[in-house]
């Protein structure tokens, strides 16, 4: 992945105060994050949508257009199982990654219709999404089955995108903080050092994911902000490096004032990932 986010996180910016009252590990904190870089990426979930046969079509339209984009932006498609194989084959030499949108909780065995993290890692798939809140809501996922699932991920060496985000009635409740707060901390917070190095982090509210509804580009940096902080109570300055993306009815027109926010590193996009000239007005946030 290539290093080129150099935005200042948040929570460095905003605690402390004036330079006067930092004490020197507050000083050589926010100097050490001043220089610390973040990986750009723009992943498409395309969730259950397309049949092989136009997911090949919509990814050969990717490729093509990815000449045309920054070089600084990292590019991963999460399609449907049954297209993994193919796209992998297609995305060699591509610089895309490829990404599983679930994985079992178990290593293998008789659970009938699951799908070993071992399975997709062998098709030569490098991520997987976890926690997506469609899993949450329809398949009554919890952190219990997530922590599982992390473990098979790392297990196979996948790299988690680690799914959070509060619900409206959590929302408007004032409770988005604390909601992703206990997603952190039931199931991030159980990762070894080196695997939270390598974890990606997707905030979803779940009232904005397939809505047309978006959060604000302040309203995303506010909970960035905060899942940063959280982040570092427990792993400290490799917080600094976590790449945190934002999901939830992005779209060409929103993106970039949302990507242009510190903590934001980019975005996990449903439905404009479907479209490769919405994809692809996405990524061109970023020029
Ligand atoms: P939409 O971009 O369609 O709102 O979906 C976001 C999402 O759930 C990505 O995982």
């Amino acid at each position: 992945m290539q290093k080129v986010n150099t935005k200042l996180p948040a929570f460095v910016r905003q605690e402390g105060g004036s330079m006067e009252q930092k004490n020197l590990d507050q000083i050589i904190r926010e100097t050490v994050a001043r220089y610390m870089n973040r990986s750009l990426i723009v992943a498409g979930n395309w969730k259950m949508n397309t049949t092989p046969v136009e997911g090949v079509e919509l990814f050969k339209g990717i490729v093509a257009k990815k000449g045309e984009v920054c070089s600084c932006v990292n590019f991963i498609v999460a399609p449907p199982f049954t297209h993994l194989s193919e796209i992998v084959k297609l995305s060699r030499g591509t610089g895309i990654g490829v990404g599983a949108q679930n994985c079992a909780a178990e290593a293998k065995g008789a659970y009938t219709g699951e799908l070993s993290a071992e399975m997709i890692a062998s098709l030569g798939v490098e991520y997987v999404i976890l926690g997506h809140s469609e899993r949450r809501q329809y398949y009554g996922e919890t952190s219990e089955t997530l922590n599982k699932k992390m473990a098979q991920a790392y297990a196979n060496n996948l790299t988690p995108i680690y799914c959070v985000g509060e619900n409206l009635e959590e929302r408007e409740a004032g409770k988005h903080f604390d909601v992703v707060r206990q997603q952190v901390e039931e199931v991030v917070f159980n990762l070894t050092p080196e695997q939270f190095s390598k974890l990606i982090i997707a905030y979803e509210p779940v009232w904005a994911i397939g809505t047309g509804k978006t959060a604000t580009a302040d309203q995303a940096q506010e909970i960035h902000a905060y899942i940063r902080k959280v982040l570092a109570e427990k792993f400290g300055d490799a917080a600094n490096e976590t790449v945190i993306l934002y999901g939830g009815s992005c779209k060409p027109a929103n993106a970039a004032e949302i990507f242009a926010k510190e903590d934001v590193d980019g975005g996990l996009i449903g439905g404009a990932a479907l479209k490769v000239s919405d994809f692809k007005g996405i990524i061109d946030a970023f020029n």
